[in-house]
């Protein structure tokens, strides 16, 4: 196990939030830098803090160019490990360094520069770490696109991020079928307003839809990446300040329209390179597989940078836990790849335990080599972690972070010192989070006692430095509640040893299989049907997925439609209009909907009484007889219908 410094948890956590300064310069040291920063925090514009403002580099040069001039190049970098196709490839450093520097010289031919937004809406293959990969070597901004979305959740990223290039594929692969993005990705320009210039398309086998069939239909030039590639100068990565921004992530907030996370080189080059070894204990040359997706943070940071700027080997799988073709798909990785970490979310761990309830998968491999099971996306439930540390016999360690983060707020950082683990917490705060629970004012609450989980501002490096072009929604949406805080959105406590305890969202934002999704965007999309008055979506508890959504909906008076058309419409709707990834599969009709006198749909007693808690009924209800009413209904809604 790598070693990152002799000194323990606690002492290098408080040099953190006591020394930032020094804490972050040091830390900065160990990246090879084109003008090393002389400053790390810059507060000038508080309560927006940025990291490194002196700074000169390239991310890519210290993922890629530094380990491969250090005479690793043969060293291996990424693994293509596919499920679906049965496909597998190897890129050593050498290799992957010089696709990269080739896509990033198709996309310099293409006119894209530095500062550009490139958007990708692509499947899990090497080629979407290396057109990342490509766009940062360029000093251009990705933003990926998870490729269970639809072509409006597409159109509406490229209206806010306003990219002059796409790069897609033809397809994607589900278990049950193929997905043709290509479709969705001409429905998507036609119906954005901004114009995108060149989409560049990756072409697999197997897609019935060809770029040449869909060219037509929008204004964009379309090409092919193997044609642009083939053609390509290779660039060399372009310095660029330590603030410029990296990538554009959306996420789902309490409104309908996603946020644009957006962080920058320096910042996430730092951080993610501190995090590989000391949190995940992963250094050169050894091998971890982050079973995600390149459409989510946890792909970014640990699929695509952290592992390479740490010169480690990462694991890119396409595929399931379960069914591609079975339960044993995590174990057989890890012996054949020798993996040493496993990073996944709880709802994978859940769906294997179904699968294979007494673990018998597991003894067909030799996983000798894990070392760590890490968990993050969701609260680990005691029951999972125990039946999978039992299976495994390896430390499995929850971890908690968001989107915003982009790397764990809190873990057990098991290169600098393993913690005792204490089943439900996500142990510890990391370096340079200074975690606090407040109450409705503010004011912070005793240890033990749930209330708003908040982190005091600044916060650390590679974090969001706000939302994409809207640095007052950044404010007013996660440093306005609070004064010095940031808001994280999350509800929870703090116990005496200073282990956090995430216990649920304080919004509604809902946790489906480890995908965050906004119930305000999907009761938006079924609001649009014509029958329906009114409704509201709430993230019911699920054994298998953590949540599920399910729409309550009051009908416009004098519409004719059964209750299982009805559900079949909305089904297909939300699925059309924001994804297969909403997975929003249940309806129920009822007679009118639980309110304030303000207006404001009580979604938290509905909750509550769905999954059979205490529920609180406000004394500003409009109309309690309506609570009665519903009662039979969500009562109903109890339990796994899994
Ligand atoms: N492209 C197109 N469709 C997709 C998709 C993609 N990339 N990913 C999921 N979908 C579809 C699924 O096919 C499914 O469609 P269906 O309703 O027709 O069956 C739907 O979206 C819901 O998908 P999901 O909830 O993910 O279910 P699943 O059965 O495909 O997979 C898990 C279940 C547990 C394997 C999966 O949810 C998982 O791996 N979750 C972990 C997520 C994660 O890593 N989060 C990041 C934090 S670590
Ligand atoms: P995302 O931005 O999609 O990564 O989702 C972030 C949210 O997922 C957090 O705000 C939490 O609500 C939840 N979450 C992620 N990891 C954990 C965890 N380990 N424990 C509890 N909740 C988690």
């Amino acid at each position: 196990m790598p070693s990152v410094a002799s000194n323990s948890y606690r002492e290098i956590y408080a040099e953190s939030v006591t020394d930032p300064q020094r804490f972050w310069l040091e830390t900065a040291a160990q990246l090879e830098w084109d003008v090393p920063p002389t400053q790390a925090l810059d507060s000038s514009q508080a309560p927006l803090h940025r990291w490194f403002p002196d700074g000169k580099l390239n991310i890519t040069h210290n993922a890629l160019d530094r380990h491969v001039a250090a005479g690793h190049g043969d060293r291996t970098a990424l693994i293509y490990d596919s499920a679906m196709t049965q496909d597998s490839r190897s890129y050593s450093y050498a290799e992957l360094r010089d696709e990269v520097a080739a896509a990033a010289g198709a996309l310099a031919a293409l006119g894209v520069g530095t500062g550009d937004r490139v958007l990708l809406y692509l499947p899990m293959i090497p080629q979407a770490v290396i057109a990342m990969l490509a766009c940062a070597r360029l000093g251009a901004v990705h933003s990926v696109v998870f490729g269970g979305f639809a072509a409006k959740e597409i159109a509406s990223r490229i209206d806010d991020a306003a990219p002059d290039t796409v790069i897609t594929a033809t397809g994607g692969i589900e278990p049950t079928r193929r997905v043709e993005y290509l479709p969705k990705v001409a429905e998507a320009l036609h119906l954005a307003q901004h114009r995108v210039g060149s989409v560049v398309v990756v072409h697999r086998e197997g897609f019935e839809h060809s770029a040449e069939q869909l060219a037509s239909r929008s204004e964009a030039t379309w090409h092919d990446w193997q044609t642009l590639l083939s053609a390509a100068e290779p660039a060399a990565p372009v310095s660029v300040p330590a603030t410029h921004p990296l990538y554009v992530l959306y996420t789902s907030g309490t409104t309908g329209k996603p946020k644009g996370v957006v962080r920058d080189q320096g910042g996430t080059a730092v951080a993610l390179n501190w995090t590989m070894p000391a949190i995940f204990g992963i250094g050169p040359g050894q091998v971890i597989l982050c079973a995600s997706d390149v459409g989510w943070v946890v792909g970014h940071s640990y699929i695509v940078y952290a592992p390479l700027l740490a010169g480690a080997t990462s694991v890119l799988y396409e595929g399931k836990p379960v069914g591609t073709p079975d339960a044993g798909a995590f174990w057989r990785m890890v012996q054949e790849h020798r993996i040493n970490t496993l990073f996944t979310a709880p709802t994978a761990l859940r769906a294997i335990r179904k699968a294979d309830p007494a673990a018998s998968k597991v003894t067909d491999y030799d996983i000798s080599s894990l070392n760590y099971l890490f968990s993050a996306g969701e609260r680990l439930d005691p029951e999972t972690q125990r039946w999978i540390g039992e299976a495994l016999d390896v430390p499995v360690i929850d971890n908690w972070w968001q989107t915003e983060t982009g790397w764990p707020i809190a873990a057990n950082p098991v290169g600098i010192q393993q913690l005792p683990v204490k089943v439900g917490s996500a142990a510890l705060p990391m370096v340079g989070y200074d975690v606090a629970v407040l109450d409705p004012l503010g004011e912070p609450l005793p240890a033990g006692q749930e209330g708003n989980i908040a982190i005091k501002l600044p916060l650390p490096p590679g974090t969001l430095y706000s939302l994409w072009g809207d640095d007052a929604r950044y404010v007013e949406a996660y440093l306005s509640a609070f004064k010095g805080y940031y808001t994280t959105g999350d509800s929870g406590y703090i116990d005496q040893d200073c282990y956090i305890y995430v216990m649920g969202r304080t919004d509604d934002v809902i946790n489906v299989s480890g995908h965050r999704l906004s119930t305000g965007e999907i009761e938006a999309a079924v609001a649009e049907h014509p029958a329906v008055a009114e409704c509201a979506v709430i993230g019911l508890a699920d054994e298998l997925k953590g949540q599920r959504p399910a729409g309550f909906l009051v009908l416009k008076a004098g519409a004719q439609i059964s209750q299982e058309q009805l559900r079949e419409e909305l089904v297909a709707h939300v699925r059309a209009t924001i994804g297969p990834v909403a997975d929003f599969k249940e309806v129920a009709v009822v007679e009118a909907l639980p309110k304030t006198r303000s207006g404001k749909i009580l979604r938290k007693t509905m909750r509550q009484i769905a999954d059979g808690k205490d529920y609180v009924v406000p004394s500003t209800i409009e109309d309690p007889g309506v609570i009665e009413a519903l009662l039979p209904v969500l009562r109903g809604s109890q339990g796994s219908k899994d």
